[in-house]
Parts: C-alpha cells; structure tokens; sequence
C-alpha cells in the first residue's frame, strides 16, 4: 500500500529527490508502462502543492494528435491537434514549456478554467518524443526552472521503467 511521508516539509531539490524516491519506489518490479503513467500521475497530485490537474498525452501516430492518458483532475480535453496548446507546442519545440501566465499564452487549451500557470515536459523513449506530461495549477507563475528540471528528471525515471 501507498504510504509515502508527506513532502509538505521540503522545497527546492530536496523536495525533487523525495519526489523521484517514492516514484522510484512505487513504480519497482513492475514494467507495465499504463500502470507507472497512473500511478506517477496519482503521485504528483498528491504530493506537489498547488495543482489541479496533473497527466499525460500521448501522440498517437497515425493522426499525430496528443491523447489524454493517465491523469487526476477534472476531466480533460480527449485530442489535442499536432501543435495545439502548450502540450502541442512542447512537442513541436521537443523541449520543456514552462507557462507563468496561461492567458498570455496564444493557443493555450483551458481544460480546466481554473488554470492559471502550466508546465509540460516531453516524455522520450529511444531519444524519441512519445507524449508530455502536462502539470496545471490554479495559482499564477506557480512553477520554477527547479520544478522544470525536478520534473524532467522525474519522466526520465518513469521512462526507463516500463516498456509494456
Ligand atoms: N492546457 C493544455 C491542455 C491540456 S489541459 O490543461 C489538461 C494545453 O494548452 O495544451
């Protein structure tokens, strides 16, 4: 069962490498990627401050859309169209995209209009992008280059983990 120690307590790097302990923890002996998406996305929820939506897309190929995967939140957008939103624009530029302001931010999707700030981080497997996790909160400018990086090192552990 799920009993990791509450993070509320730290900050900055430490508060990353907890975060990247408990992952690694929950995600151990098991290969299925779907159930590590789940689990990781249930993990950030719970434990980051200050989110309302925290999960993945992934591109399917045949249409090159973003499809909404494993998530907690409110129900989401189902496709998001090649280059759409900050998810789709993260894919096209293949690197982070950290949002201060999400209106000021042209094609910015609101799933969710309590949104006010986002980071989405491309997920790579064999140095290919295989879709983003999208992070969403409520409060303006409410994530730093820490988180961005914390986060980017976050996927690299979920995506050596499973392949099935
Ligand atoms: N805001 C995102 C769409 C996904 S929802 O936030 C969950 C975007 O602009 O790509």
């Amino acid at each position: 069962m799920y009993h990791a120690a509450d993070l509320a307590a730290l900050s900055g790097p430490a508060f990353h490498a907890e975060l990247e302990a408990q992952l690694s923890a929950l995600i151990a002996g098991e290969r299925n990627a779907l159930a590590n998406a789940a689990n990781c996305a249930a993990l950030i929820f719970d434990q980051v401050p200050d989110l309302n939506w925290a999960g993945f897309y992934y591109l399917e190929p045949e249409s090159g859309d973003l499809v909404v995967g494993p998530f907690q939140g409110k129900p989401a957008c189902a496709r998001i169209a090649p280059g759409k939103g900050v998810c789709g624009a993260a894919v096209v530029r293949g690197e982070s995209l950290l949002v201060p302001d999400v209106h000021a931010f042209p094609g910015h999707i609101a799933c969710d209009a309590a949104s006010r700030s986002e980071l989405v981080v491309p997920l790579r497997r064999d140095g290919r992008i295989i879709g983003v996790l999208d992070l969403d909160s409520p409060t303006p400018n409410r994530f730093t280059a820490e988180d961005q990086a914390g986060m980017e090192r976050l996927m690299a552990v979920l995506m050596a983990a499973g392949q099935s």
